[in-house]
């Protein structure tokens, strides 16, 4: 990545005349080409494991929109697959996995991921690389261990997260040996991605926002801690960014302790706060409303608008606050990234 672009000028924490763009979930759905070639895959993750299809994937929306970065295409799902987990996804229903809730059915996972069975992931990385410009910058990917283990308890998305929360309570061993997996299982992946080519990395950790401050703390703070800790010592001077959702005023404590280098911000975010609170520590990414993009128009505008007004004066990435939805028309982005860099 060009040291002068203005993604790596806000990693660096320098302000931008205007501030670098891309969208969680940039590549999917709401795009033709994206539904074209999905077709051509029997199965979602046979998608994600083809590296020809992820490449494609992962560069329609640099194409079409001229972001100033490309995420790769994958799921934070891979991760259990590669510890011998079943996983499927259904269409119109999300993903299915084989529920981790006894611990004879976590010793039946694998110890340790297996980066073979992500090889294809790793080929697209080193893939994309090379087709993209040099200004554009690859992040890669994971889900952060909460969010991951969410999945692998429920099996499914449940919408208070009853089930990872009720078996963390009680029976807090088991699940802190499945939250430990994953740190480790992180680890491994998320330096892989940086070794074929990702030039940052970006940690979901979607669900964040549903547990209590002890909660939060054990099986959110202090795993992430760890993970980038220990990814930013064999992979040092690659930026982390951290999308914690729904963890409001933690998001200080997070800037503070987590050792990322970028916080993203939800759409609940006061953006007040995050300029006084957030932003004064470390550069930030979000917070458009994915409906507001959806929407389109002037509540578009005012939303882009409110945004580049408190936090465009310091180190900002333009991003939403949780994926793009699948009904997005495709004018409404272009009025987007025309706007943000517009207003520059
Ligand atoms: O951002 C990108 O463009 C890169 C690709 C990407 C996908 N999923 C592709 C995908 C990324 C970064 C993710 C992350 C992800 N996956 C998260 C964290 C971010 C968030 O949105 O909260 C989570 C929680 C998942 C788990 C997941 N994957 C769910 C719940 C679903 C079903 C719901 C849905 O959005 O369809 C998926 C499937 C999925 N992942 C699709 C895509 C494009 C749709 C599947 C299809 O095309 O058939």
């Amino acid at each position: 990545m060009q040291p002068d672009t203005p993604l790596q000028r806000a990693f660096n924490r320098q302000p931008n005349a205007v501030a670098p763009i891309w969208l969680m979930r940039q590549a999917g759905r709401y795009l033709p080409e994206y539904r074209e070639i999905r077709a051509q895959a029997a199965s979602f993750l046979d998608f994600c494991y083809t590296p020809r299809l992820a490449v494609e994937a992962t560069l329609q929306p640099i194409r079409r929109f001229g972001f100033d970065a490309a995420i790769l295409f994958s799921d934070i799902l891979v991760v259990p697959d590669a510890l011998g987990q079943k996983v499927s996804f259904e269409t119109g229903e999300g993903p299915r996995l084989e529920p981790i809730d006894t611990s004879a059915r976590l010793s039946a996972l694998r110890g340790e991921i297996d980066l073979g069975r992500l090889a294809p992931v790793f080929t697209a990385i080193e893939q994309v690389r090379t087709r993209l410009p040099e200004n554009v910058a690859l992040l890669g990917f994971c889900g952060a261990p909460w969010t991951v283990a969410s999945y692998m308890v429920a099996g499914k998305g449940t919408p208070d997260l009853a089930p990872a929360r009720l078996l963390a309570y009680r029976d807090p061993d088991l699940f802190e040996a499945l939250i430990d997996r994953l740190v480790e299982a992180s680890i491994a992946y998320l330096s892989q991605q940086i070794d074929a080519g990702a030039d940052a990395v970006q940690i979901f950790d979607s669900w964040a926002g549903v547990l209590s401050q002890r909660e939060f703390r054990r099986w959110c703070a202090e795993p992430l801690g760890r993970i980038i800790a220990r990814v930013k010592a064999r992979r040092p001077g690659v930026p982390v960014i951290l999308f914690a959702k729904g963890v409001g005023s933690h998001l200080v404590e997070l800037a503070q302790t987590s050792g990322a280098d970028v916080i993203g911000l939800d759409t609940s975010v006061d953006l007040t706060f995050a300029a006084d609170s957030v932003q004064r520590l470390l550069p930030v990414q979000g917070n458009l409303d994915p409906l507001a993009l959806l929407a389109g128009g002037a509540a578009l505008d005012t939303a882009v608008d409110d945004i580049i007004e408190t936090l465009g004066g310091g180190p900002l990435i333009f991003n939403l606050g949780h994926g793009i939805l699948p009904e997005t028309p495709v004018a409404h982005v272009e009025r987007l990234v025309d706007r943000v860099r517009r207003r520059g």
